[in-house]
């Protein structure tokens, strides 16, 4: 029997036909993907706005909660320099179309909407947006209950993204949540863990004067009114405590935060001291009995306002 001639000819066409195949295949299932990726980020970033403002059960609600709970908040567009809310047409002039759609950490990569940190940048972002989404609940009688900040900064291994909540007299912290981060699970990642978050809620943000004061000690180095950091992740603790001063100070949400405090006629020795605080003693123990499980989602938005003109977020 004669050996069948090799036709190269032939393979190469069968080859790139097959390459063309597939990545046409590649290709329609990366876009036909992306809408349920986008809306999977969406949901997945709402549910963390409710974790931080304490209204999320994992053991019972559904997506249809998470959604349904949102609408419970207005989502306003702040200038973070001045604390104060950008109406329809102040957001046209800032470019911003579409307040449910701005993305604060996508606005640090554009010269004109956002600012070069330089050396003062303590949470290693680089740039701060001008502009930051946030999300504000208000009471029956129309007065902001808390606020929903959105925080990010530099942790060991990458950047950390989360919500941090405060209560209405804009200084006792409600609730904390990380969405997105690159820390090694039973070490860095555990800042996910619902323990650790626990300890944040009713934390005063400022002394009476103003001043940011609180923060992630080293573990097992108590401090009023500072959150015992987790053992083997100093540096994590480190890079939370700097996101957590930075977004509360003078550069990121204190403007608006003071802003609220003023129309609400509140002062910031108004807020009620808390004695049961400090829980970081008896968590302490059981903290280093869990174990993470968790990582990162792809979820990356940074957060944060106008009075009239409040939107809604789908
Ligand atoms: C593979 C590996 C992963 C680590 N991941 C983290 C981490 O996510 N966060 C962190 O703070 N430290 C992490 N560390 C430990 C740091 O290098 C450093 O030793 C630690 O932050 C010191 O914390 P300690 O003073 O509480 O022991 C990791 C170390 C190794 C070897």
């Amino acid at each position: 029997m004669s050996k069948p001639k090799s036709n190269n000819a032939k393979t190469i066409s069968v080859a790139l036909t097959l390459c063309l195949v597939c990545s046409v295949l590649v290709s329609a299932a990366a876009v036909g993907l992306k809408p349920a990726q986008v809306e999977n980020a969406r949901l997945d970033r709402n549910k963390n706005i409710l974790v931080a403002a304490g209204m999320f059960n994992p053991a019972t609600d559904t997506n249809e909660d998470v959604a349904e709970r949102f609408k419970d908040f207005e989502v306003e567009i702040i200038d973070l320099n001045k604390g104060t809310y950008l109406d329809d047409d102040a957001l046209k002039t800032a470019g911003i179309p579409d307040r449910n759609a701005y993305d604060a950490s996508q606005a640090t990569k554009n010269k004109a909407l956002s600012e070069d940190l330089g050396s003062n940048d303590p949470a290693g972002i680089g740039r701060k947006p001008k502009y930051a989404k946030v999300y504000v609940k208000n009471d029956d009688a129309g007065q902001p209950e808390m606020v929903v900040l959105p925080i990010q900064g530099y942790g060991l291994w990458g950047t950390i993204y989360g919500f941090l909540t405060l209560e209405s007299d804009m200084n006792t912290i409600k609730g904390i949540s990380f969405y997105e981060h690159k820390e090694t699970p039973g070490l860095g990642a555990r800042i996910e863990e619902p323990e650790w978050r626990a300890m944040w809620s009713g934390i005063h943000s400022y002394d009476e004067n103003g001043a940011v004061a609180t923060g992630v000690t080293k573990a097992g180095n108590p401090k009023e009114n500072w959150v015992d950091g987790i053992s083997g992740a100093t540096l994590t603790g480190r890079g939370v405590s700097n996101m957590i001063q930075f977004w509360l100070g003078e550069q990121g949400y204190k403007p608006y935060l003071d802003q609220l405090r003023k129309e609400s006629g509140k002062t910031l020795a108004d807020s009620e001291v808390k004695t049961s605080q400090s829980p970081y003693k008896k968590l302490g123990q059981s903290l280093n009995q869990h174990q993470t499980h968790k990582q990162t989602h792809p979820v990356t938005e940074l957060v944060a306002v106008v009075p009239a003109a409040h939107g809604k977020e789908a």
